[in-house]
């Protein structure tokens, strides 16, 4: 299958995928979850370049022409190395990798009519300020407040995050961003696993708010890009197959917890990526 990767530390891209198969439904996928080694929202900069890294030379090995990073912690962190360095080197020059920083903040500025955006993301993303540098070029105007949430990716991650001690947690992360300038009027969801707590951040937030997810906005940046990219376009299988792996090698824990992001996955594989746990 020559089918586009989707790569995600965990279960966070598969509300990407969902957006992705949605828009594009003859297109092929091949999703990738490092769950062995998730999260990476905590993890060093090294750390998420050496395992993004890792990914995507599996990725591109099993025959994917390209591979999205549905995840804005390795997007954040490893998509510039990788993209002006690691392929070059060593896929060649015809393989793409993109991620979903770029098309986001390409957009984000639209959605606010003060000029004024709140961003939730892992501790790594908000550190980088990618988001920050990214939209100040297209929106020089917009202001931009990031609040880090460490715990919300392993709460997604573990499903614990409809306990009540999880609810306080998540009402103070987004009370600590709303408090950083009171016309915020859109909050950007700066993470691929944060779609699932949206029920939850909808009765904490006020209803004028908007609240801005990433699936729709990747998935028509990426179809946008194949039409101006045919060559690639034609490179890509289209016989509406996905296939899922995951580095977890408990492949039924994957399967079970991938209910609560996506529909339930028929086959699962073992990724082994000879796994460098540095
Ligand atoms: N889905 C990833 C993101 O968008 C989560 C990162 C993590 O594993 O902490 O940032």
């Amino acid at each position: 299958m020559q089918g586009i990767g989707v790569f995600d530390s965990g279960f966070g891209g598969l509300t990407i995928l969902e957006s992705l198969q949605e828009l594009m439904p003859e297109y092929d996928f091949m999703y990738l979850g490092d769950n062995a080694r998730a999260p990476y929202g905590e993890k060093s900069f090294d750390q998420v370049n050496e395992y993004t890294k890792e990914a995507i030379d599996w990725l591109l090995e099993q025959g994917c022409p390209m591979v999205i990073l549905a995840c804005n912690t390795a997007s954040a962190l490893a998509l510039r190395n990788i993209q002006q360095i690691h392929l070059k080197q060593n896929h060649g020059a015809e393989k793409r990798v993109l991620g979903v920083v770029r098309p986001t903040t390409e957009i984000i500025g639209n959605y606010s009519k003060a000029n004024k955006i709140g961003l939730l993301g892992t501790p790594a993303t908000v550190e980088s300020n990618s988001y920050g540098i990214e939209v100040k070029k297209f929106f020089p105007k917009v202001s931009l407040y990031q609040e880090s949430c460490p715990l919300w990716v392993p709460m997604i991650e573990n499903h614990t995050y409809h306990e009540a001690s999880s609810k306080i947690q998540i009402q103070k992360n987004c009370e600590a961003l709303l408090k950083q300038d009171k016309d915020i009027d859109t909050i950007l969801l700066a993470c691929t696993h944060y779609p699932i707590l949206l029920p939850i951040i909808k009765q904490i937030v006020p209803k004028e708010i908007q609240i801005v997810t990433q699936g729709d906005i990747v998935a028509k940046s990426l179809l946008e890009y194949l039409h101006r990219h045919p060559k690639m376009d034609e490179s890509i299988s289209k016989n509406k197959n996905t296939a899922f792996y995951t580095t977890e090698t408990d492949i039924n824990k994957f399967k079970e917890k991938s209910t609560h992001f996506y529909k339930t996955i028929s086959t699962v594989r073992h990724a082994n990526l000879a796994l460098n746990d540095t």
